[in-house]
């Protein structure tokens, strides 16, 4: 049974942390090396569930993996990669969508691949149709079986042309590891464009992939018959350094995130300045704080790169709840990726939402049943409650309210969080923050 996590907010978030590489980069990265045909070595690897369930799934596959986890370096061999059982499968996936991934590699290895039921943060429907007709469309043979589903490709993998309906990273990403090694070429249009999907794309050039990313969202990938290892430091996790940004506004903090790198978060760092957040950009990270003025309301949309990530929303909806005036956050990625906000409701903050697209756009869920626009009322003093973590990115916006609200909160579940937070409960410290598990 997980432990109960309690938190005594109020006092502000103050000093230094580091980010390592990106969750969302890691794991593909991770992925890519069952294509070579020698070992590859990842850098900046960090220490959270999500590395080792995919080391998991590569081991259970034949991959040798030696992880060295103070360091944040993995490296891989996959000179015998073999078949493992769906059962086998299932009990490595835990809830990670990531099985879906190896897909690709695993028939371009052995002719078949086999997803058991796919987990993830429970952030909408998270359907992989997307997946399964990109598969479908390089000649792979889907077949739906009760452990799961098995994907054989009996007349191997061809290039192809594909066009998605909408820019999905994971779609992407699995065009760009099926068709680095399938025979000809693909073209592949109004694909995501992510830096964790440039970075991948970076570590499949470094094995010997052929990568053309055009300006207008399409990739034209030419098959090749062999890909070698990569040495690769992954880029820093763009996600968790907005986390602490937001938990240093609304703790009234100061954090310096040792690794953010300004390029990949232009868009964050353009709304945390327009809601009256400081910052200081330099070559070793960026000190994000609150000014000691009041904090601005804003409108912003989620929206695929380079708009809003929808992962920076959540803890972004509780640093607004401090805000001066009414926002407006419209998410356009998931939806139902508001769900979090009834609890920070009960914490004192007034928070409504909406299924109408509100404060810019219309999206794709405008007009059908989801409420995925919020309107904030700011400022409102937040007080300690008990809560639940939902899923990954709302459990750390929790942990966000807890800290900046009076007295204590409790909080269950908190574990979820080690899925994509490296050492939270280190860091916290490190801040000073006031906080015990029981
Ligand atoms: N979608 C479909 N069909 C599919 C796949 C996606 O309809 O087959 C829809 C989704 O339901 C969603 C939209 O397309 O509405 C976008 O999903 P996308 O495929 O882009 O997301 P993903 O690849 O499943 C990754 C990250 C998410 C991040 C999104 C968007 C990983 C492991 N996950 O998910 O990160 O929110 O891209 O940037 O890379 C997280 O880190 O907490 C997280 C959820």
């Amino acid at each position: 049974m997980s432990s109960t996590f309690h938190v005594r907010g109020g006092r502000p978030l103050d000093g230094e942390i580091t980010v390592r590489g990106a969750k969302n980069l890691v794991s593909k990265a991770m992925v890519a090396a069952l294509l070579g045909e020698e070992p590859s070595v990842l850098h900046s690897v960090p220490d959270i569930r999500d590395v080792q369930i995919v080391s998991d799934l590569l081991a259970i596959h034949g991959v040798k993996v030696e992880r060295d986890v103070v360091g944040g370096a993995i490296r891989m061999d996959p000179s015998n990669v073999e078949r493992a059982h769906a059962t086998e499968i299932d009990a490595h996936a835990g809830s990670s969508r990531i099985p879906i991934l190896f897909c690709g590699p695993l028939l371009h290895r052995l002719g078949e691949a086999i997803i058991p039921d796919l987990g993830g943060c429970r952030i909408g429907d998270r359907p992989i149709n997307y997946h399964l007709d990109v598969l479908r469309s390089f000649g792979a043979v889907v077949d739906k079986r009760e452990m799961g589903i098995y994907i054989t490709a009996p007349s191997g993998l061809q290039g192809t042309t594909i066009a998605l309906e909408y820019p999905s990273v994971g779609a992407t990403e699995q065009v760009l590891l099926t068709a680095v090694r399938a025979q000809g070429v693909t073209v592949l249009s109004n694909a995501a464009v992510e830096p964790e999907i440039e970075d991948l794309i970076s570590v499949l050039q470094k094995m010997g992939a052929l990568i053309t990313v055009q300006t207008d969202r399409t990739i034209i990938i030419e098959g090749v018959d062999r890909l070698g290892g990569y040495e690769h430091v992954a880029l820093p996790d763009r996600i968790e350094a907005g986390s602490w940004a937001c938990a240093a506004l609304a703790t009234k903090g100061s954090v310096l995130v040792r690794g953010a790198q300004q390029k990949p978060m232009s868009t964050f760092l353009n709304t945390f300045r327009k809601i009256g957040g400081g910052m200081d950009i330099t070559e070793a990270g960026i000190r994000f704080y609150h000014p000691g003025t009041p904090l601005r309301a804003i409108a912003v949309e989620t929206d695929v790169h380079p708009g809003l990530m929808t992962d920076w929303q959540q803890p972004l909806v509780v640093a607004l709840t401090q805000a001066d005036g009414i926002s407006i956050v419209h998410e356009t990625v998931y939806e139902n990726r508001l769900g979090f906000t009834s609890a920070l409701n009960d914490m004192g903050a007034h928070i409504q939402v909406y299924r109408e697209c509100l404060g810019g756009s219309s999206c794709r869920f405008g007009r059908r049943n989801y409420n995925h626009s919020a309107v904030i009322s700011g400022p409102k003093p937040l007080h300690g409650a008990e809560i639940t973590v939902p899923d990954l990115r709302g459990g750390f916006s929790y942990l966000v309210a807890a800290l900046g609200a009076e007295g204590v909160s409790s909080i269950h579940g908190i574990d979820l969080i080690d899925r994509g937070y490296e050492q939270f409960r280190d860091k916290l410290t490190a801040l000073g923050a006031d906080f015990w598990e029981d």
